[in-house]
């Protein structure tokens, strides 16, 4: 028996290997075992897997059948907010001036280091509660917000209890290397991360990638790579935050370390993009940020001249603070001039591969896992062209109704 059926879609849309988008007009899909079994015209699936004698049916007339949405970066486990520092940048404080005066990351570790882990585990899942009913099926969450080891080790515990509470398969990454505490130099921080911060995790099997702020002002390229090379040492994939307010030279280590992504890039050159898409490392585009910081957006148009996929991702942080994948997709059109098809495929099968999930997920193509989405749109074009709403009216995790 199969365990779902979507039938009856105005369209069904998926990446697939040689498509930026394959649409399928009077769409279907049929799911068991939680992978995609098949997908096709509702005719072709309905005959072949007849909803009546399926576990769980759903008609989508009249809407529009997608993978799940895949968001690769965010800092989405914190305590506090800083809703007062949204209205200081707004009067014309810069991101870097509230950083530099104890506000930003370092103001968010205080509420961090204060929070059980029990209440992080509650702030996280409520998080995601909001990116699943926005159509996110998968995340990365990254730790960031304690800079000390046993705040690092609470908030990856708290990711890997929310993971196993939510229906949203959560990425765990660890980014000690978020910012440098007070009091300390970033050379003596930077050995606290290798020396304390990095076995501790690695030993706990708490963290799959390490990430670090490679920026003026944080951690310079050779402090960043000391980190992401001890983090390779012990089993972990590198991610690099690069090129966001300077040019450092993150991309070119990103490169160098064949990381798994290299993410922000809004002062990335066109070297820069050769050399990641050289390497395979595939880099992440944030317009949300940008959005919030009222700063440019990053070239898309560069990266597609270069023939380099980027993926998109919420960001979202106390800094960039949207759930909200459908919007970085409308953000990544109505700001970044992506077209709608690039847009969804890069907030789905190019956002899989930035957190090495290259099973399928984020497409619906045969054998992949049967996470979908079903928007009230009768066309894909209508999801960043209907900015500011979200159309998502179910969602669909490994073959369960996961929102409606
Ligand atoms: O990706 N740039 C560093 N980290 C986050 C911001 C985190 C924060 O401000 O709390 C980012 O934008
Ligand atoms: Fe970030």
């Amino acid at each position: 028996m199969t365990d779902l059926v979507v039938s009856n879609a105005a369209q069904l849309a998926t990446p697939t290997e040689h498509d930026a988008l394959e649409v399928i007009p009077d769409g279907a899909v049929a799911i068991d075992d939680g992978v995609v079994v098949a997908t096709g015209s509702t005719d072709e699936i309905t005959r072949a897997y007849p909803p009546e004698n399926a576990a769980n049916s759903i008609d989508a007339t009249g809407q529009t059948i997608l993978p799940g949405f895949v968001d690769p970066h965010t800092h989405a486990v914190f305590g506090g907010t800083r809703a007062d520092e949204f209205t200081a940048k707004l009067e014309g404080a810069s991101y870097q001036e509230i950083l530099e005066d104890g506000g930003g990351i370092l103001r968010t570790v205080r509420s961090t280091r204060e929070a059980s882990r029990d209440q992080l585990v509650e702030n996280l899942v409520a998080q995601l509660d909001v990116m699943l009913a926005h159509g996110t099926t998968t995340a990365e969450v990254k730790s960031g917000y304690g800079l000390d080891v046993e705040t690092e080790l609470k908030l990856l515990e708290a990711i890997a209890t929310a993971d196993e509470r939510h229906p949203i398969d959560v990425v765990p990454t660890f980014m000690g290397a978020h910012a440098v505490p007070e009091g300390v130099t970033a050379d003596d921080y930077v050995d606290r991360v290798v020396e304390e911060q990095l076995p501790a995790v690695a030993a706990a099997d708490l963290a799959e990638f390490c990430d670090v702020f490679c920026e003026a002002g944080v951690f310079s390229v050779a402090q960043s790579r000391r980190v992401l090379e001890a983090g390779q040492e012990a089993g972990l994939a590198a991610k690099v935050h690069a090129e966001e307010f300077e040019r450092l030279g993150g991309s070119q280590l990103a490169a160098s370390l064949e990381a798994t992504s290299a993410d922000h890039l809004l002062q990335a050159t066109d070297d820069d993009i050769d050399a990641l898409g050289e390497a395979g490392v595939t880099p992440v585009l944030l317009p949300g940020t940008a959005f919030s910081l009222g700063t440019e957006y990053a070239d898309a148009a560069a990266f597609e001249a270069a023939d380099v996929p980027v993926a998109i991702a919420t960001d979202f942080n106390p800094n960039c603070y949207s759930q909200s994948m459908e919007f970085a997709i409308d953000l990544a059109c109505n700001g970044m001039r992506m077209r709608p098809a690039a847009a969804i495929r890069s907030a789905t099968r190019t956002a899989a591969a930035a957190i090495d999930r290259t099973d399928g997920t984020g497409t619906l193509c045969e054998g992949a896992p049967g996470d979908l989405v079903v928007a009230n749109v009768a066309d894909y074009q209508h999801l960043p062209y209907n900015f500011g709403v979200s159309t998502v009216r179910t969602v669909v995790k490994g073959g369960e109704v996961v929102h409606r």
